[in-house]
């Protein structure tokens, strides 16, 4: 092929690249040209037919030639590998990757305590009661009858607002609030917060958790409040606890006594927590005083009742194993997960 010619078609392959427009055009241009049968490798094998004139002169076309072509077929490679990271852009899915899991939270071991025991005390008929955090002075104390000159009611013991309004110490008010409202029998339970003035230790908080109980029928007998105390911690800590009810005083009830679990953390034998005595106080309890049922307009002589009121913390305590009560307020996230 003479050198003009060599020109022209290299000139005109040129704009056949030019005009290619996606990467199946540029490599029809590609075999076209540089393919085995393309016509480069022609026009190379034939420059040696050609004369020693010319031969210098298409020589310079046919390499320029074949470097546009190459210059091309680079192009069509990137083009290549662009196309490939886009689409791994647009769909990045690896299934060779291990998963990502979403972190789950967990139910807080006090609210696993309060919906377990809602749980075990609906099975003896008691459903839930409420009564609001902010009481008066009333239904904290006087109606519980409460004597004015009682050191629960101190400042140093209590979340005084005003003259008459506090942060409730207990969940016992709420018993009032039920009976207020509703003739017996009454079977409630009633989980909430309580506040006092204490300073915070290790099984010591200023702001904690009971649930209250109340039975209130025409046979209620202590033989009731031992059995069913006793059927309850069987169920929340399982059948090996212990449950034993000491002698107590309590404004509001008579007889009074308070029940301990035995220690869950050393099985009885005594250890740090249970402060080596082998038992841990869950709860107070006793049957209601003839002279709250008097406040709330209920006759002490055709009803009888026993209450108590636990603390929910401890329970998770010695449940959970966990040995600060703080633990239970700092939301940290390692903490949480161990009893998740
Ligand atoms: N309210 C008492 C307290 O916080 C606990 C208590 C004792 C509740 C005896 C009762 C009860 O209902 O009958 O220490």
């Amino acid at each position: 092929m003479k050198p003009d010619d060599i020109l022209a078609l290299k000139n005109e392959a040129e704009k056949e690249l030019k005009a290619a427009g996606n990467a199946e055009e540029l490599e029809a241009v590609r075999i076209k040209y540089l393919g085995r049968k393309g016509l480069l490798p022609e026009i190379m094998k034939g420059l040696k037919d050609l004369s020693p004139a010319e031969r210098p002169l298409a020589g310079k076309y046919a390499n320029e030639f074949k470097s546009a072509c190459e210059g091309a077929c680079k192009a069509l490679l990137d083009l290549r590998r662009n196309a490939l990271s886009v689409d791994q852009k647009a769909d990045s899915f690896d299934p060779t990757l291990p998963g990502q899991w979403p972190a789950v939270g967990s139910i807080h071991p006090i609210s696993r305590i309060i919906e377990e025991a809602v749980e075990i005390f609906s099975t003896l008929g008691f459903t839930i009661a409420d009564g609001p955090d902010i009481e008066t002075e009333y239904y904290n104390f006087d109606a519980l009858n409460t004597p004015a000159d009682h050191p629960a009611r101190d400042s140093q013991d209590t979340f005084w607002l005003d003259k008459k309004m506090l942060l409730r110490t207990q969940t016992s008010p709420v018993q009032i609030r039920v009976m207020e409202k509703q003739k017996p029998p009454v079977r409630i339970i009633a989980p909430g917060r309580c506040y006092r003035r204490d300073t915070t230790d290790a099984t010591h908080s200023a702001n904690f958790h009971q649930i209250e109980g109340l039975y209130v029928d025409n046979n209620v007998s202590m033989a009731d409040l031992k059995s069913d105390l006793t059927y309850f911690a069987h169920r929340m800590m399982g059948p090996g606890v212990s449950v034993r009810f000491r002698p107590h005083f309590f404004p509001f009830t008579e007889p009074s006594v308070e029940y301990d679990f035995s220690c869950h953390i050393c099985a009885g034998k005594g250890c740090r927590v249970c402060k080596q005595s082998g038992w841990i106080e869950i709860s107070g309890a006793g049957m209601v005083n003839p002279k709250v049922f008097e406040k709330v307009g209920y006759d002490p002589e055709t009803v009888t009742g026993y209450a108590f009121g636990m603390g929910v913390e401890r329970i998770a305590m010695i449940k959970f194993g966990i040995p600060d009560i703080r633990m239970l307020y700092e939301n940290d996230v390692r903490f949480l997960k161990q009893l998740a």
